[in-house]
């Protein structure tokens, strides 16, 4: 079959882990006799360079017209970077939120899981984690809430002031709730809930239109849980978590906390999806300007979202499969860049360990 990928590299290790995601995914096409072309298209801080804004309506077109989007990430150094002079919606992260937007991907599914591999870089003690470790998946919404609610700041009696709003409305709730319930339901079938019922409108509104949903789904279990203690249980005992539903602002939130128990931020894959099968993939990293450059990017999170790509928009699952079992023959075989290396491993840069991964695809 053949698939036109939309390409954007984005800022600082941006091109270095989407070019190893491409090498994947060509190898890929060649083992299983598919063809990818890819368009290549800027954003962030690249589209700022180029054309003066973060994101251009040529680009958001463009992407629509694709079959799917592959992204490295977006932004630089909020401290010295020439982009964050501006307001808000001229930074590169702008670029980020209005393709979400644009595209419509209102559910981010964010995998942590731990390789036993990997399991002296997880910062938990053993007997937290368990024989089982963790696998779970964040599910979060990210085209509503804190995000795209109103903001402005203004100047009363010489007084500063900032006001940032948080709006759900039903429709927009249900709809990630039952994105959250079919992948459920296509796991072990349990679905904790996450929000702030205790203090906030929007958090009852999220937690009643949950309970409507999962009417229609009587075989998964659901829970609600308070952020706070979901912050807390996620390191005190992560291997009671399926499906993690959330809001966008707490699914950013514990997400990176997810993220960090695996032993390296380097290593998660999103997804992020909508209504079609036009999604956008990209690792839960950011942009690391500290490290590009230098061939030390670990890729994997970025391949492992170009599976999660084949899997979700292609239908692809055979191949997303051989993908995911060569990074976890990679792995086995000791291969590790900086950020997950320990003693007796071998240590491999950025191109390195693509090309290492390429040549376990079968
Ligand atoms: C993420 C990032 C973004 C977000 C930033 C870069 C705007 O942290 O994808 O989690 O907050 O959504
Ligand atoms: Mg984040």
């Amino acid at each position: 079959m053949e698939f036109q990928i939309a390409v954007i590299p984005g800022d600082g290790i941006g091109p270095e882990i989407v070019t190893e995601a491409m090498k994947i995914l060509d190898k890929v096409g060649e083992v299983y006799g598919h063809t990818f072309t890819y368009k290549k298209l800027l954003m962030g801080g690249a589209s700022i360079d180029a054309y003066g804004v973060p994101l251009t309506e040529e680009t958001l077109e463009a992407a629509k017209n694709s079959d799917s989007v592959l992204l490295g990430a977006v932004g630089g150094n909020v401290g010295t970077s020439r982009w964050y002079q501006g307001p808000p919606e001229t930074r590169p992260e702008a670029g980020l939120l209005g393709i979400r937007k644009g595209l419509e991907l209102f559910a981010n599914i964010r995998p942590a899981w731990l390789y036993r591999e990997l399991a002296d870089a997880c910062p938990l003690k053993t007997e937290i984690v368990g024989e089982k470790g963790f696998d779970m998946v964040i599910m979060r919404e990210l085209t509503g809430g804190l995000y795209f609610g109103e903001r402005h700041t203004t100047v009363e009696n010489g007084v500063r002031k900032a006001v940032d709003t948080l709006v759900y409305d039903e429709n927009e709730i249900r709809r990630i709730a039952v994105k959250a319930f079919e992948i459920a339901a296509k796991r072990s079938g349990k679905v904790t809930s996450v929000d702030k019922a205790n203090v906030l409108d929007s958090s009852r509104l999220w937690r009643a239109v949950v309970d409507e949903t999962a009417r229609e789904y009587p075989g998964i279990q659901v829970e609600h849980m308070l952020v706070d203690n979901a912050a807390m249980q996620l390191v005190m005992d992560p291997g009671q978590f399926d499906v993690v539903l959330t809001e966008n602002m707490f699914g950013d939130i514990l997400s990176d906390e997810a993220s960090e128990i695996t032993g390296s931020i380097g290593m998660l894959p999103s997804a992020s999806l909508g209504k079609t099968k036009l999604g956008l993939y990209e690792p839960s990293h950011g942009s690391a300007p500290d490290i590009a450059g230098k061939d030390i990017a670990n890729p994997i999170a970025t391949i492992l979202s170009a599976a999660m790509m084949l899997r979700y928009s292609f239908d692809l699952d055979r191949e997303a499969d051989a993908v995911e079992a060569a990074v976890q023959q990679a792995l086995t075989d000791g291969y590790r860049t900086g950020d997950i290396y320990s003693e007796g491993c071998r240590k491999v840069g950025t191109r390195e360990m693509g090309s290492v991964i390429a040549g376990y695809i079968r």
